[in-house]
């Protein structure tokens, strides 16, 4: 199959979550199925590996009402099929820090600019010759991607390609005002609650998505139900149960190349699920970065978007309770500020015990998931998560809330991989805090834990397989 794949990040070029991650990782483990994938990017300043891009000489004009957008399309290709292009520009991408915002908010054009981006990847496709038979977008900012398939390149070659959309975030909408379906020129006869783009009188690019494609997905079985509840729906609940039957759970892989305690090059030792020892080096040197003291005491780590979703706020609550056993914290985040601000404090407060880094850094999460003992994560929701993932594979039990994707990667129970707990309230979680210290206490039971999550599968080949029966299933129609 020719597949065209359009994500507003990339890792390892562009990331501020497991967006980039999975946009990174799925297209590959689908190419390596031996099919033809071309994913579509923005061009944004900051590019890892950015002084490889080429040229395609082709460029693509977008006609804005508010006035035209224009840029050249530059590509690198990874394998013999499967490339990635890059739409540059320089006042939507180019010329400012950030994805999706900076310091002082949400960038105020990000309708204009995800407009171009889904616009632009399928001009992009059609200036290439490209013929995709599955056109795949994620999230909101490429909602109109599906919306743009059946208004603007109705008749064009590109109509008979299928539409797939997976939702990584149903709580992230990209709402604008309904002012600017003029600016960006999208026919009023959309703006429908009943199978159109409106939602409570403004514009919901995430919603064209879900009415628009031919199939939906998103990264767990679990959420693939959740969000069909009004709790976790954010209004689009009834929507997603009337599309159920064209819904699929299919949980997110984990690049295991790039997450390999056996190979990992950030590590000061190596290790696997039968030779444990290097471990505890890693432990050592985390301590030494984090510049706490050595010693035996277990340590539970974050590595994490700073954010609601995460239940941060739940954390900082118990930690001044858990601190008076003799643990260490240590966490890397960035994120909203009074939740920065809180880590801040605890450091100050228990400077023996507590350290954390703030800011974005994706080498130092490697040495974290190799030498905490213990990964926290109690999510409101979560629709997969990957360091879940990442810490199962480095011997690192995770301490999950029993929500969304950590339900289907996380197994509790005396012969599990991890710790799990249901209430998001403080007495849950410090009681999964209690339980880890008691494993803790138990060397032979832990080591059993940390073998039973490193030997646990979390590659990309099931799911890629999945969504190419999904792909399949499509075209059969
Ligand atoms: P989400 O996409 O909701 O943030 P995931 O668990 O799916 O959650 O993915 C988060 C990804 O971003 C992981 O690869 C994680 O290691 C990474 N990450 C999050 N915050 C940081 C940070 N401050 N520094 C480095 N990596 C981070
Ligand atoms: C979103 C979700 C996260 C998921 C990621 C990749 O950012 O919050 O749970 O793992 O997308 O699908």
């Amino acid at each position: 199959m020719k597949i065209l794949f359009i994500s507003s990040e990339v890792a390892p070029f562009s990331k501020t979550g497991g967006l980039g991650d999975v946009a990174g990782a799925l297209p590959a483990a689908l190419a390596s199925l031996g099919h033809d994938v071309k994913v579509v990017t923005p061009r944004y300043r900051d590019l890892r590996g950015a002084s490889r891009l080429t040229p395609t000489g082709q460029s693509l004009v977008v006609r804005f009402p508010s006035g035209e957008a224009s840029g050249p399309i530059l590509s690198t290709r990874l394998s013999e099929n499967l490339e990635i292009l890059f739409l540059e520009n320089a006042s939507l991408y180019g010329n400012r820090d950030g994805l999706y915002g900076d310091a002082w908010g949400e960038f105020g054009d990000n309708a204009r600019r995800f407009a171009y981006l889904s616009v632009g990847a399928l001009q992009a496709a059609q200036r290439l010759r490209f013929a995709p038979d599955i056109i795949h977008a994620n999230d909101w900012q490429t909602g109109l991607v599906p919306v743009s398939l059946q208004t603007g390149f109705r008749h064009t070659a590109l109509s008979g390609a299928k539409s797939v959309f997976t939702i990584h975030n149903l709580a992230y909408q990209g709402q604008f005002p309904k002012g600017a379906m003029d600016e960006l020129g999208l026919p009023w006869d959309l703006f429908t609650a009943e199978g159109g783009l409106e939602f409570y009188d403004t514009l919901n690019f995430l919603k064209g998505g879900l009415v628009f494609s031919d199939a939906l997905t998103t990264v767990s079985p679990t959420y693939a139900r959740e969000i069909q509840e009004p709790e976790q729906g954010y209004g689009l609940d009834g929507l997603l149960r009337r599309r159920a039957h064209r819904l699929h759970g299919i949980l997110n892989g984990i690049d295991t190349h790039e997450w390999d305690p056996q190979t990992d090059s950030v590590l000061p030792a190596r290790f696997g699920p039968r030779e444990l020892e290097g471990k505890a080096a890693c432990k050592r040197e985390l301590l030494k970065r984090f510049g706490l003291p050595d010693g035996d005491a277990p340590v539970f780590a974050i590595v994490s978007r700073l954010a609601w979703q995460k239940g941060m706020d739940l954390l900082l609550n118990v930690l001044p309770t858990a601190l008076q056993a003799d643990i260490r914290f240590v966490g890397i985040g960035s994120g909203e500020g009074p939740l920065e601000d809180g880590l801040r404090a605890l450091q100050a407060r228990y400077p023996q015990q507590v350290s954390v880094h703030l800011g974005f850094d994706p080498a130092l999460s490697h040495l974290v998931e190799a030498g905490a003992d213990f990964f926290l994560m109690p999510s409101r929701y979560e629709p997969c998560g990957l360091n879940q993932m990442y810490s199962l594979r480095y011997g690192t039990v995770p301490i999950v809330r029993a929500t969304g994707g950590l339900v289907d990667t996380v197994e509790g129970g005396l012969e599990g991989t991890g710790v799990l707990f249901e209430a998001f309230h403080p007495a849950a979680l410090l009681a999964a805090i209690r339980r880890a210290l008691a494993l803790y206490a138990d060397a032979p039971r832990l080591t059993e834990f940390r073998r039973r999550g490193m030997e646990k599968d979390f590659s990309w080949s099931a799911s890629a397989r999945k969504y190419e029966a999904v792909y399949a299933d499509l075209l059969a129609e």
